[in-house]
């Protein structure tokens, strides 16, 4: 069985370990924010790229026949999606696909609405395109989030809104949607001629019974745009290359005229190289990468619930994040000098998700069970 390497990535100007600075001063301050991992891909990712690397020509290339198969594949095995090659296009990345899609279909003014609290790269560029943002608010219910259709739908129609960005599975929140809300919102887009732009980035990381649903799975309704990529499955998002699949002909040819007009660029030889191998045979390590991150998850959740009940932690369905409100035991205006000072801990906090989760924090779980032992013993020891 392929072992699971765990890098310590500090001093090697990575985001998550390199670009944080803390006052604390009784050791090495441990990030958990950004959402990469501190494990080095699979070996079949590694090998690949080193051959190519060998090769030493890096010019030109577009992603292979094998490159398409291995992917499709993927998609059928795991998700019973059918993609046919014709509907895939690729992107440098998942945002900005969101940024070319919110270009290519919308008009400045135009209302776009997404479900908070959610990855902030959504309000983002929404605001940068000068796009107007409406924001569906996820219901929380002890921590287990569900979605106010009622007021969805309100919105939507208030606002003539002309696209939907959902997240799925949802970061932050943790859920993987069933497919009767999937439906549900699907059949409400549809009756109002929203174009649905569906990020299933997190589509790998799915636990327990929960079962990820790819939206174009759900309804016969074709104005769905699905994003996803191998980079955050595999962490190779310096590799720049993710998917964007376009199932409606007519969306296609609005993308293609929009993105020929950019010059639009597929990523690096590497990161096809990368994803190739990774959707062909990097389900071992995948799966033993999921069985670590879910043990982090328990481990963090009894620890801080036995000795503080009132923390709520969201479920873990899906995604490699988890979603913490400390608000029984930290005001807003304590959780940065807290966490980062006293406790020499990063994470992302809720602010920069929505409204009304300012005592929350996103934890990310991809780094070893030391990591996340010490993360919740100076948590424990501190509050
Ligand atoms: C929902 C979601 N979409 C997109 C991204 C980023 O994708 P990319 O690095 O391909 O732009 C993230 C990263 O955390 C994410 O959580």
């Amino acid at each position: 069985m392929e072992k699971i390497i765990y890098r310590n990535r500090k001093n090697t100007d990575c985001y998550k370990w390199d670009a944080v600075s803390t006052k604390y001063d009784k050791g090495v301050t441990i990030p958990a924010w950004v959402a990469d991992m501190d494990f080095a891909t699979a070996k079949c990712v590694r090998d690949a790229i080193a051959e190519s690397a060998k090769f030493g020509v890096y010019g030109y290339y577009f992603p292979g026949d094998n490159y398409y198969s291995n992917f499709i594949k993927w998609e059928k095995e795991r998700f019973n999606h059918t993609v046919k090659r014709e509907w895939i296009r690729f992107s440098t990345g998942v945002v900005a696909a969101i940024n070319w899609i919110i270009q290519s279909m919308t008009n400045e003014g135009d209302s776009i609405i997404i479900q908070t609290p959610v990855y902030h790269q959504f309000a983002e560029s929404v605001n940068s395109n000068k796009r107007k943002l409406i924001c569906n608010e996820l219901v929380n219910n002890n921590g287990t989030y569900t979605i106010d259709f009622d007021d969805f739908e309100k919105k939507i129609k208030d606002n003539n809104v002309k696209l939907f960005i959902l997240c799925s599975p949802h970061n932050p929140v943790g859920r993987v949607w069933k497919k009767d809300e999937l439906a549900r919102m699907l059949s409400i887009c549809s009756e109002n001629n929203v174009i649905v732009l569906s990020d299933e980035i997190h589509h790998d990381f799915v636990f327990g019974d929960n079962v990820h649903i790819p939206s174009m799975n759900v309804s016969n309704y074709e104005n769905i745009i699905m994003l996803t990529s191998s980079t955050k499955t595999f962490n190779l998002a310096a590799l720049e290359n993710s998917i964007i699949i376009i199932r409606n002909k007519k969306l296609r040819d609005i993308y293609d005229s929009k993105t020929s007009d950019i010059h639009e660029s597929s990523g690096n030889i590497m990161g096809y190289i990368a994803a190739e191998a990774a959707f062909g045979n990097g389900q071992e390590w995948l799966e033993q990468v999921k069985t670590i991150i879910y043990n982090n998850y328990n481990y963090l959740k009894k620890t801080l619930k036995k000795k503080y009940p009132n923390i709520s932690i969201s479920p873990l369905e899906g995604t490699y994040l988890a979603w913490a409100d400390f608000g029984c035991y930290l005001k807003a205006k304590e959780l940065h000098n807290f966490f980062e000072n006293k406790c020499g801990i990063v994470f992302n906090y809720g602010e920069s998700f929505g409204n009304n989760c300012s005592t929350f924090v996103r934890i990310n779980l991809a780094t070893s069970f030391k990591n996340i032992k010490e993360i919740c013993s100076r948590i424990t020891d501190n509050l």
